[in-house]
């Protein structure tokens, strides 16, 4: 059985990992080292995470896989929804839109549409990926929908969002004509947070404007339609950062100073050197950058042969037209500043349109005396802050836009107006002529901050502000089943847990721990009562043991319930026996005779003859049985198939098994009382709880003595002492029982991340 179910899962555009492909065309994939899979690597490996992205490749679907203890998820995009979706709502929508409308957003039906088809796509694969009651943690704009839909999917999971850009002010923001859909998209998350403050503060007065919902400070109620609250999100501030012991510790190898020195040779050992460090985007300001540094050359302030700018620009979205001009225009002026101002042997800008290994971007951070970060608007700017962390020498001077959501930590550097080229130009003069003294001072007084204020700082301090705020939400969020016990049962419970030895916690599934649904397909455990599994799964075999009885397939028993490693299976009413362990499941042999065999093939061609002639009947396969389903039929056509069904065993000289709307026949004469006994003496418990609801857990309550306990789950006749209403109510039992047994644990949860 795959693993499929985690409890952290990231979902963002696109997977920390590039796919490369070899000579035969055979995909590897390799870790982009960005800042946020580096900061989440260590909690998703112990939290079994999953991240769940695009591969970056049009129409390429590949089934999940592990990247060295990441389960990575792939969401396969089309031409068109790339083109949409990616191209055309993210990137000429909502990007120029965030950016204070430097480039005008383009607003299309189309796009819309298929933004809101790819964040259901997005959202059903995370709902896939997401253990009951996990923590999924969703990123930036183009996936703003996704909280919502996730809500709806999943009440049971701990939803967070982070936008990774800033968020615009009302004005520019009430131009998007879905704004009030994206606010109820990201709404659906317990947590959304932002760079800044500024932008949080933006996003709750967009969603006092523009939606029925209320807010008191950071706090935004949702109500249901009678105004009663139903839960609340908050919104606030987490500003991010890089890995800064890495980049710091590269920096400083021999490796990387080596390179350094020779990228100084390299450009002729000029007196200053000048870096830009930018995805070619029109936000970054490398316009207004060029410009300056094209006036600074041409004033005669400096002696242009003595300084070069070296001006890394990375390639991006370079379907998106806003891209295409901006190259040309950024390659025009760069062409013109060097025809007039490089000479042999001097250029006065290297133009640099590729992207670069970490190590020689260090190199480069090294080399330079003066880093220019000149953003007309940027969410955070990571760049400065990789700067800072490679400056271990506490010398450099970093020129950083008052447009950064950077400028408002980065406490040192030369704050600039970008669009103030005279100002700009003081400022760029003042940081290649500051005196090394002063670099120090202000280099210091950057680095306490980098190196304190570390992506991982930042990922542990949002999740546990989600993990604080999802808690704090009003119970019926988080626990949507309710109900009550009885007295007699709770104290049935608490002598159970006291008594001496190994315990045995069995119930049946269908009926008890997953409501009774239309299609058995779907049936799923109730996530309370996987809460509960999990916590008693956690303790020693010693004290408890936890066993799943059905008249299910093994199979089918472990896909669908989902219930946690160790918990032991007994599947077709005792024929089938196993164990979901890590890897999945294990099962013992079934073995059956020939006689038996045929026997079974039988009872197949005879079922399904019966189903053929009755509609809303059919058949289910086992491995030792077949089962006539009728809860879909009419009440006649069901009491007619099913006396067809007992007659059929009759002729076969088997014992059939009558349940609510099912008929089974089994070759081999098990039980679940017989079962239940067998994996008792195995595991030598002294107690056992076992909860049932249907006919055939009669046979389990059977086998059950003084000190054990049997509870019936809803109507009907039994012979169970104990009577409770509902699989709510089964949870609660499980809850008790983890509560008993762990009573250092907190009600509220374990926490995760
Ligand atoms: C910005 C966005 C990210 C995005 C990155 C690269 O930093 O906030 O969400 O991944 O740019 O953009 P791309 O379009 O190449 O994914």
């Amino acid at each position: 059985m795959a693993k499929t179910q985690h409890d952290l899962v990231v979902v963002a555009n696109r997977l920390p990992v590039d796919l490369r492909l070899d000579d035969e065309g055979n995909a590897t994939w390799k870790r982009a080292p960005g800042g946020l899979v580096t900061a989440l690597a260590p909690l998703m490996q112990s939290n079994e995470g999953a991240w769940v992205g695009w591969t970056g490749t049009p129409d390429l679907a590949i089934d999940p896989f592990d990247d060295d203890g990441i389960w990575m998820v792939p969401v396969s995009l089309s031409e068109t929804e790339i083109k949409e979706y990616y191209e055309g709502f993210s990137n000429d929508t909502l990007w120029p839109l965030c950016h204070d409308v430097i480039a005008p957003p383009a607003f299309h039906r189309e796009w819309w549409e298929t933004y809101r088809e790819v964040n259901e796509h997005f959202a059903s694969m995370a709902d896939y990926a997401a253990a009951p009651g996990a923590t999924v943690w969703v990123q930036d704009y183009q996936l703003q929908l996704v909280p919502a839909l996730l809500r709806k999917a999943r009440p049971d999971l701990r939803i967070g969002y982070f936008h990774h850009i800033p968020f615009p002010p009302l004005e520019i923001y009430s131009q998007l004509p879905w704004r009030t859909q994206v606010l109820e998209g990201l709404l659906g998350a317990d947590l959304v947070g932002f760079q800044r403050n500024g932008d949080a503060s933006n996003f709750l007065r967009a969603v006092r404007r523009l939606t029925d919902h209320t807010t008191s400070g950071q706090l935004i109620d949702i109500d249901d339609q009678e105004d009663r609250l139903v839960r609340r999100v908050r919104a606030a501030a987490f500003p991010i950062s890089i890995d800064s012991a890495r980049f710091d510790r590269l920096a400083r190898s021999e490796k990387v100073q080596k390179r350094a020195a020779e990228i100084r040779e390299e450009l002729g050992n000029p007196d200053c050197i000048l870096l830009g460090v930018d995805r070619l985007d029109y936000t970054k300001g490398i316009r207004h950058r060029i410009k300056a540094y094209g006036e600074i050359l041409e004033s005669g302030a400096v002696d242009p042969q003595s300084v070069t700018l070296v001006q890394v620009a990375s390639p991006s979205r370079e379907n998106v037209d806003a891209y295409q001009q901006l190259r040309e225009e950024v390659e025009t002026q760069v062409g013109r500043i060097n025809g007039e101002f490089g000479g042999l042997g001097h250029t006065s800008i290297y133009y640099l349109h590729h992207s670069y290994p970490a190590e020689e971007m260090a190199a480069l951070y090294v080399a330079a005396d003066v880093m220019l970060v000149t953003s007309l608007r940027d969410g955070m700017n990571l760049v400065a802050k990789e700067y800072v962390a490679a400056r271990s020498d506490d010398r450099g001077v970093l020129v950083l836009s008052e447009f950064t959501g950077a400028a408002e930590e980065l406490n040192g550097a030369l704050l600039i107006n970008p669009h103030d080229i005279e100002g700009t130009k003081r400022q760029i003069l003042n940081a290649m002529n500051m005196p090394v003294a002063e670099q120090r001072r202000r280099m210091r007084r950057l680095r306490r901050r980098v190196m304190v204020d570390d992506v991982a700082k930042w990922s542990n301090t949002y999740l546990a502000s989600l993990t604080d705020m999802a808690a704090s939400q009003p119970e019926h969020v988080h626990t949507p089943e309710s109900g009550t016990l009885g007295h007699s049962l709770r104290d049935a419970l608490e002598t159970f847990v006291a008594g001496p030895g190994p315990i045995l916690i069995a119930s049946d599934f269908d009926g008890v721990l997953a409501p009774l649904v239309d299609d058995p397909a779907t049936s799923r455990t109730v996530p309370r009562a996987l809460r509960a599994m999990r916590r008693l799964a956690a303790l020693p075999s010693n004290r408890a043991s936890l066993a799943l009885v059905s008249g299910r397939s093994l199979q089918t028993l472990a896909e669908l319930s989902k219930v946690p490693a160790g918990t032991h299976l007994i599947g077709s009413h005792g024929a089938e026996r196993g164990m979901v362990d890590e890897d999945g499941l294990s099962r013992d042999e079934l073995a059956l005779s020939e006689g038996e065999q045929s026997q079974l093939r039988w009872v197949v061609e005879g079922l399904e003859d019966i189903a053929s002639r009755h509609t809303g009947v059919w058949v289910e396969h086992k491995p030792s049985a077949a089962v006539l389903h009728t809860r879909l039929s009419t009440h006649d056509g069901a009491d007619q198939a099913s006396a067809a069904a007992v007659e059929l065993a009759g002729r076969l000289g088997l014992r059939p098994l009558v349940g609510k709307n099912v008929v089974e026949i089994a070759v081999l004469d098990t039980t679940k009382g017989r079962a239940l006994d067998a994996l008792r003496s195995e595991l030598g418990a002294t107690r056992v709880l076992y909860m049932g609801d249907d006919a055939t857990d009669e046979h389990a309550f059977a086998v059950l003595g003084d000190r054990d306990v049997a509870v019936k789950v809803g109507p009907g006749d039994s012979i169970a002492p104990y009577r409770i209403a509902d699989s709510s109510a089964a949870a609660l039992v499980l809850e008790r029982l983890a509560v008993l047994l762990t009573p250092q644990t907190k009600r509220t949860g374990r926490q995760r991340g």
